[in-house]
């Protein structure tokens, strides 16, 4: 073994502790940047799709599905057609007037307001939540999209 070997064998060494220490450092940084926050439930926001899944479809379908009290099945694929511009059949409002959540009987039945026939909804409770209800009313004013 020469000399000459073991100087380059030393250098090729102390090489390979430094990249290796500058990517335990690399890797000690980013374990310390902030990690995503847990998941918290999502709140609904106010889209047909939101509103669809997280107040028709778990509180309204057992009742407004394929027996549909008043014709008004509320499952995906009909709630749009059967509340947007669709007469309720216990006044003379609209279920939904897009625009104008005031003359929306949907939101009459949610608010379970005086005026209303029959039961508030959903029938026997428990009934939405303050923000449930400003959902609804919110994506009624936006003009009540399919979205
Ligand atoms: C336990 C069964 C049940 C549940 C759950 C329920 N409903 Fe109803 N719904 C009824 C019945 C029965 C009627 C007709 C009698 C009445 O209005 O009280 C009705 C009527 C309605 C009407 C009036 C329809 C019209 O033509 O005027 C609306 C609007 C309505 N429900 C919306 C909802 C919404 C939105 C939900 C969910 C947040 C819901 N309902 C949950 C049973 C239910």
């Amino acid at each position: 073994m020469t000399t000459a070997r073991l100087v380059s064998h030393g250098r090729s060494h102390a090489w390979t502790l430094a990249v290796g220490g500058l990517i335990l450092a690399a890797c000690g940084g980013s374990s310390e940047s902030p990690t995503s926050p847990s998941p918290t439930p999502s709140p609904v926001t106010a889209t047909l799709s939101s509103i669809q899944n997280e107040i028709f479809t778990p509180r309204c379908a057992s009742c407004h599905g394929a027996t549909a009290p008043g014709g008004l099945d509320l499952r995906a694929a009909n709630a749009f057609a059967n509340l947007v511009n669709s007469p309720s059949t216990q006044t003379t409002l609209m279920r939904v007037a897009p625009g104008d959540p005031e003359a929306s009987y949907l939101v009459h039945k949610l608010d379970g307001r005086s005026s209303i026939v029959g039961s508030r909804m959903p029938q026997g409770g428990p009934f939405l939540s303050t923000t449930e209800i400003n959902a609804v009313r919110a994506w009624v004013t936006a003009g009540a999209p399919n979205n």
